[in-house]
C-alpha cells in the first residue's frame, strides 16, 4: 500500500505548477521549472526529469532533458528498455512500489526504491515523459499519480501551442 504525501501540500503543488505553465516563456523552461518544483518541494520525490522522444530517431529513443536528482548513467533508453520504455511505449503511467521486484527497472541510483513514469502526450501521441524516483518505497499514491499526470498534461499541452 502506498504511503500517501500531504494532501494540502499537494494541492499547494498543483496550484503553483498551473501558475508556472501561464507564466513560463517556453515548454523547455517549464519543463525545468517543473523539476525543480516537484524535486523541492514534494519530500519523497528524489529524482525528477524528463525524457522526449528524439525526433526522427529510428528506432524510437528517449533522451533525458531537464532533471534534478543524482546524475544517471541512463541518458538515453529505447522503448524496449526501462520502466521508461515501458511507459513511452504503452501511453500509460507505470506505477513500480518496489524496483527491486520489477525486472524492467535499470538503476539509476541504490538509493532508489520506487518509480513513476507518466507519459507526455502532445496531439494525442506520446513525445516524451515525467520520470520521478523515490528513495521511499511506494512512495506514489493515487494523489501522487494525479498531481504528477497533471503536470505532464501541462507540458503536453505547452508544446502543442509551440
Ligand atoms: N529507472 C528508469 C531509468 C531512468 S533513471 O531512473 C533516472 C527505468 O527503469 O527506465
Amino acid at each position: 500500500m502506498a504511503t500517501t504525501s500531504n494532501p494540502r501540500k499537494v494541492d499547494e503543488v498543483r496550484k503553483e505548477a498551473g501558475r508556472l505553465s501561464s507564466e513560463a516563456p517556453t515548454a523547455n523552461q517549464l519543463m525545468e521549472g517543473i523539476t525543480v518544483l516537484l524535486n523541492q518541494q514534494m519530500l519523497k520525490y528524489n529524482w525528477v526529469g524528463f525524457y522526449m522522444l528524439e525526433p526522427g530517431a529510428n528506432p524510437p529513443m528517449l533522451v533525458l532533458g531537464h532533471y534534478r536528482g543524482a546524475m544517471t548513467p541512463h541518458t538515453r533508453i529505447p522503448l524496449n528498455q526501462g520502466i521508461c520504455g515501458a511507459a513511452a511505449s504503452s501511453g500509460k503511467t507505470v506505477v513500480v512500489d518496489d524496483v527491486k521486484k520489477d525486472l524492467r527497472y535499470l538503476a539509476c541510483s541504490l538509493e532508489t526504491k520506487s518509480e513513476i513514469v507518466v507519459p507526455v502526450f502532445v496531439r494525442g501521441k506520446v513525445a516524451g515523459e515525467l520520470d520521478i524516483d523515490s528513495h521511499f518505497p511506494a512512495a506514489f499514491a493515487a494523489e501522487d499519480r494525479e498531481l504528477i499526470e497533471y503536470c505532464a498534461e501541462l507540458v503536453g499541452k505547452r508544446l502543442e501551442n509551440e
